[in-house]
């Protein structure tokens, strides 16, 4: 599958399989992760990777308990070892470094058959707790991975005309 196939394709899954990723393909997936590019090269995103029912029935709980995070046959916490900005703009490393790399995470695991859904809405201190992350870590986002049980949906997107304008603002 190529990039704008991939990018198509990807879609937020909420229905998984009852049936585990393999440890060659999470690898690969992963392996996406590592290659993102990050501000100054930090590589600052770690990645607790849970497949273990009680933690990600946990992880449900402190995810709105949005049922699918459970039932995901893996949910990936993804983490920062930064809480620093960047000294120009001032927006935050972490969230700019981890989303790359969540989304290399999504966009691989769609080339592979497998679907993804990014968890914005969880509970951090939660989340830091099930999993023993330290405080001293940032907690930025939750993805759940699995095979797709669901065929999927194309939601609306803006026209590019009403998200993008040339030379100057004109939107
Ligand atoms: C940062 C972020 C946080 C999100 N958090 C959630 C979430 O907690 N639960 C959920 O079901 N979907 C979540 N989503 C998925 C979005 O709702 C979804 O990407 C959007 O509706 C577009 O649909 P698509 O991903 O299928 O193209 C999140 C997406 C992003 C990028």
């Amino acid at each position: 599958m190529n990039l704008f196939e991939a990018v198509t394709r990807r879609y937020s899954c909420r229905d998984y399989q009852n049936r585990p990723v393999e440890s060659e393909k999470l690898e690969e997936i992963l392996n996406a992760a590592r290659l993102a590019p990050s501000a100054r090269n930090m590589q600052d995103w770690r990645f607790v990777v849970v497949t273990d029912s009680e933690k990600r029935k946990a992880l449900q709980k402190a995810a709105a308990d949005q049922p699918f995070v459970g039932a995901a046959p893996v949910v990936i916490a993804a983490c920062s070892n930064t809480n620093k900005r960047m000294n120009l703009c001032g927006q935050p490393y972490s969230s700019i470094n981890v989303s790359i790399a969540l989304e290399h995470i999504a966009l691989a695991a769609t080339s592979l058959e497998l679907a993804t859904c990014w968890i914005g809405s969880f509970k951090p201190h939660q989340v830091r707790k099930i999993l023993n992350i330290p405080t001293s870590i940032e907690i930025v986002e939750l993805m759940t991975l699995g095979y797709p049980a669901d065929k999927g949906t194309s939601p609306k997107r803006l026209k590019l005309d009403e998200i993008v304008c040339y030379e100057q603002w004109n939107l």
